[in-house]
């Protein structure tokens, strides 16, 4: 949904050899993991209706997970505005804090630690998931090329272009970060343990940075310093609500997915954002790249820039976009790119994924039919690995 991504499993899923680095432990300031093999964000559509609201099924999933160094929730809207898919959870009302105490709760009890990622969708959504219909909100009022889903009444789902949207007013900024402070207090309430900003795959903290569409002309856009603006803000507000050592941001440099142009600053807006940021001392930085690691470096991005994002971030880094590729996970661990890595398909079809690791286990192959949607196929049937043999 959110990457034009291969979906394709290898033929020959690359077996386990020694994964002795990514079970290190490893500390996000003053949170202890037990390994460096994070569950990345990751959207399912399974949210009870109406209302988006999480339950025992995503108690039951997360749970399953526990072992995981660190969970990070699939992206969760901060407010209604914020919606651009069917079924994705929010946590902005008590209900939505009620369901998502189930999960803490349940992750807690099996030893884990969770993160909920914080979401708006700015344009790339649609009016049907808008409240009263109204079009999405955008830095400026031009439409993404990219395409989101609507569920009808009788439960079929469908591929539509994404609504045209509306500029923020700049009296309204104030309110969207609002909205996220509430998100932030709402997801404290509900008993995780941090929270992860999505400032990644083109989503509203995103437009906001890009130099390609925010051309705004007040205090919002225009210069790199106004966009980044909107993600500054939103960090400060969930530190203060949170503390900072409990604030993680996902960001996907030089990444366009959903129709966000490259722009000729996309390299010198990261380094400044990566270096805003590290005056923060956040719990981490969480990069997805997209062909990481299928020759060597054949990213979105480039070596030299994670290098240079990760000495002025100075704090630490995930890493993403592997695939099955674990070998070259822990080669760039190894290389020193990072300090951990986030699976994201392998993180669905291997619930006890350390667990795997450790014992030198296969791992199980993904289905991409069963990614998204309200069935309960695909979700938490996946079997740990003494009921696999
Ligand atoms: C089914 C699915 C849902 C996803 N949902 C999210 C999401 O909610 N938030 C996000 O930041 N990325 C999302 N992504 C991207 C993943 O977090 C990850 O970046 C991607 O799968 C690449 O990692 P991998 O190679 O380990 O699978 C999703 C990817 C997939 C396949």
């Amino acid at each position: 949904m959110q990457q034009a991504m291969p979906q394709d499993m290898p033929q020959d899923m690359p077996q386990n050899s020694n994964h002795t680095r990514l079970l290190e432990p490893i500390a996000l300031r003053s949170l202890a993991c037990p390994n460096r093999v994070f569950m990345a964000p990751l959207t399912r559509q399974r949210a009870q209706q109406p209302g988006d609201i999480p339950g025992e099924l995503q108690a039951e999933h997360y749970a399953q997970r526990a072992s995981y160094g660190l969970l990070i929730t699939e992206a969760t809207q901060i407010s209604p505005e914020g919606k651009g898919y069917p079924q994705t959870p929010g946590v902005y009302s008590e209900a939505q804090i009620a369901g998502w105490k189930l999960v803490t709760d349940r992750v807690h009890a099996a030893g884990g630690r969770i993160f909920c990622q914080l979401w708006h969708v700015g344009r790339v959504s649609h009016v049907a998931h808008q409240p009263d219909g109204q079009p999405p909100v955008a830095p400026v009022a031009a439409r993404s090329k990219g395409y989101v889903s609507i569920r009808h009444a009788d439960g079929r789902r469908e591929r539509v272009e994404a609504s045209m949207p509306r500029a923020l007013e700049t009296h309204e900024m104030a309110r969207v970060i609002g909205d996220f402070a509430h998100a932030v207090s709402c997801a404290k309430a509900a008993g995780f343990d941090g929270v992860e900003v999505h400032a990644a795959n083109s989503y509203l903290i995103n437009q906001f940075l890009s130099g390609s569409l925010n051309q705004r002309d007040d205090a919002w856009g225009g210069s790199i310093e106004n966009r980044m603006r909107l993600l500054m803000h939103v960090v400060d507000v969930a530190g203060e609500a949170f503390s900072y050592e409990r604030v993680g941001v996902r960001l996907s440099p030089m990444g366009s997915a959903n129709d966000l142009p490259h722009h000729h600053d996309d390299e010198a807006l990261m380094e400044r954002v990566a270096e805003e940021l590290g005056k923060r001392r956040l719990s981490y930085l969480h990069l997805f790249n997209h062909y990481w690691g299928k020759d060597g470096w054949n990213g979105h991005f480039s070596e030299r820039l994670a290098r240079e994002m990760k000495a002025r971030f100075n704090g630490p880094i995930v890493l993403n976009g592997y695939g099955a590729d674990v070998a070259a996970a822990e080669r760039d661990i190894e290389a020193g790119l990072g300090d951990a890595i986030a699976f994201g398909r392998l993180a669905i079809s291997n619930p006890d994924l350390p667990e795997r690791f450790a014992e030198n286990a296969e791992l199980a192959p993904w289905d991409d039919t069963t990614f998204y949607g309200d069935c309960a196929r695909g979700y938490n049937d996946y079997p740990r690995m003494a009921a696999a043999r």
